[in-house]
């Protein structure tokens, strides 16, 4: 079985765990941007993980455009961003980037982040969004940790997850052969 893992990164979070996943199952890696679309159809298995921008995955519009030529195939996607993946920030994952319309695995990473690199632009957007969350007098737990953001950077790899995907791409390899 031919597995393709394909990425958008912008500060090598996502960028690791698509080169982590992609050398244990043996797979094909490109940044989505460097690949060619009518290449699909040489793969079994489809990966693409994305960093997560205001709550879209960044890059998946562009990988859902050419669905048509991956319906037939096992497509696994997975969202690198700092927050929690707990229940409601998945389904809100899932309506944000219009996920429930396509049949596939979907899997949400934790990365890093750290206010200090941002440029000024993001700065401001982070500011922004943080200053918003903070207003909020009915915080849930992942907001209130996302309020402290500014001061304190999170540095996450989830391990467990890397593993988790790895096991359901060698399943699906196993599925394939007998
Ligand atoms: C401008 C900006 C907006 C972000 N928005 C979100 C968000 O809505 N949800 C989230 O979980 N993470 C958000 N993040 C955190 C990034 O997704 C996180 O730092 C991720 O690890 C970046 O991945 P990369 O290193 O592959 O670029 C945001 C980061 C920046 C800079």
């Amino acid at each position: 079985m031919k597995t393709l893992v394909l990425y958008q990164s912008k500060t090598g979070n996502t960028e690791k765990y698509a080169n982590d996943i992609a050398k244990r199952v043996n797979a094909d890696i490109f940044p989505l941007k460097r690949f060619k679309a009518k290449k699909l159809s040489e793969y079994d298995t489809i990966v693409f993980g994305g960093w997560v921008r205001a709550g879209k995955i960044q890059g998946i519009d562009e990988f859902l455009s050419n669905w048509d030529l991956m319906k037939e195939k096992n497509v696994i996607v997975f969202s690198v961003g700092m927050s929690f993946a707990d229940k409601d920030t998945r389904a809100q994952m899932i309506d944000t980037n219009v996920l429930y319309d396509y049949h596939m695995r979907y899997y949400q990473f934790r990365g890093s982040f750290d206010f200090n690199k941002l440029g000024p632009i993001e700065k401001f957007m982070m500011k922004k969004a943080v200053g918003q969350i903070a207003n909020n007098p009915e915080l849930n737990a992942n907001q209130a940790a996302l309020a402290g953001i500014l001061e304190n950077p999170i540095e996450f790899y989830d391990q467990e997850k890397v593993d988790r995907v790895v096991t359901v791409i060698e399943t699906l390899a196993l599925e394939k052969k007998s």
